[in-house]
């Protein structure tokens, strides 16, 4: 199998490059970056490309291609969300038009005003998004949709593991003097995944013959103060979550729309975010496992 992974001097798609190589596939890496870690794309051939910028010139003679490059903020500046999300992933649908696209979406295309509870894949896009990072993803959903070659959309949520680059980091943005600031009670249930489960989906979606749009989580949903609780233990974080009602963060959160606990962020943790993920179990052969928190 001949593999182009997009974004794989990420968090996702370094894992990508990692079980492919792995698995013997012939990888050819992409990311912004001038130069790569090559232990981090498990030795795969890099090259540099903006995808925001132009088409690949010379694109090399794949069988699929992983798209895992994105801005992933949710307070990052629009123009250049956009620019990323949707104009970047136009650029890798018309340089490689023939060959299998495994597009990497988010759970954040389900929409942010209600809770998601087990969503289903039919449930998204919506028409209104809170940021430019959830409405760029659902647009260029729609884009692979139409013109994709045989396209997969693959919708994690909350991915952690080794190498996260956003969901620790971001949680401890919010930590003050020990402990760590979140909207809601702590009860609600989210789907989190693991980024190696994530990786597998994706080989998964290039090699079978499915196509579709799938949730991608571990097993089950589990109550949020446990997976922050676990993520902080394993990042080696001494801080214990403290949790501010919505009702008293909203208000704030619409004068300040900028900042940390936004309006999206609140929608993330105050809400049922959990996965149906019955789909790619069914069709991909998915296989999760349960949310489990490595030790330090
Ligand atoms: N992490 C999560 O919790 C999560 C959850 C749901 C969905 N996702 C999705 O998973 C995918 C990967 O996310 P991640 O967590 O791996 O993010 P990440 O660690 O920030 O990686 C982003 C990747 O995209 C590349 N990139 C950014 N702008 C680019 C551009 N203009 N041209 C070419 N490459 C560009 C980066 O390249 P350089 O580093 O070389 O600049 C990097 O390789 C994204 O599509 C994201 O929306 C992630």
């Amino acid at each position: 199998m001949r593999l182009a992974v997009t974004g794989a001097t990420g968090f996702v798609g370094g894992a990508v490059c990692r079980a492919a190589t792995a698995a013997g596939w012939e990888v050819t890496a992409f990311g912004r970056r001038a130069v790569a870690d090559a232990r981090h794309l498990g030795g795969a051939a890099y090259r540099p490309w903006d995808i925001g910028a132009a088409k690949l010139a010379g694109p090399p003679d794949v069988d699929a291609v992983v798209h895992c490059a994105a801005s992933a903020t949710d307070t990052g500046v629009a123009d250049e969300v956009w620019r990323t999300n949707l104009l970047g992933t136009h650029h890798v649908l018309v340089s490689f038009p023939d060959c299998r696209i495994v597009h990497v979406s988010s759970a954040s295309v389900y929409d942010p005003f209600r809770p998601t509870a087990r969503a289903k894949e039919h449930e998204a896009p919506v028409s209104r998004y809170l940021n430019a990072y959830a409405a760029a993803k659902a647009a260029a959903e729609r884009l692979v949709l139409a013109v994709g070659h045989r396209p997969v959309i693959l919708r994690p949520h909350a991915v952690y593991g080794p190498g996260d680059t956003t969901l620790v980091p971001r949680l401890l943005e919010n930590v003050r003097g020990g402990r760590l600031l979140v909207p809601g009670t702590g009860r609600v249930l989210v789907s989190m995944t693991a980024v190696g489960s994530l990786a597998s989906a994706c080989l998964l979606a290039a090699a079978t013959p499915a196509a579709g749009v799938f949730n991608i989580a571990d097993s089950n949903p589990v109550p949020i103060d446990w997976a922050l609780r676990g993520l902080l233990a394993s990042a080696g974080i001494r801080a214990r979550p403290t949790y501010i009602p919505a009702a008293l963060l909203s208000p704030l959160a619409r004068v300040f729309p900028g900042g940390r606990l936004n309006r999206y962020v609140i929608s993330q943790f105050a809400i049922e975010r959990s996965l149906d993920i019955t789909a790619a179990i069914d069709h991909l052969g998915y296989q999760p496992g349960p949310t489990t928190f490595p030790p330090p």
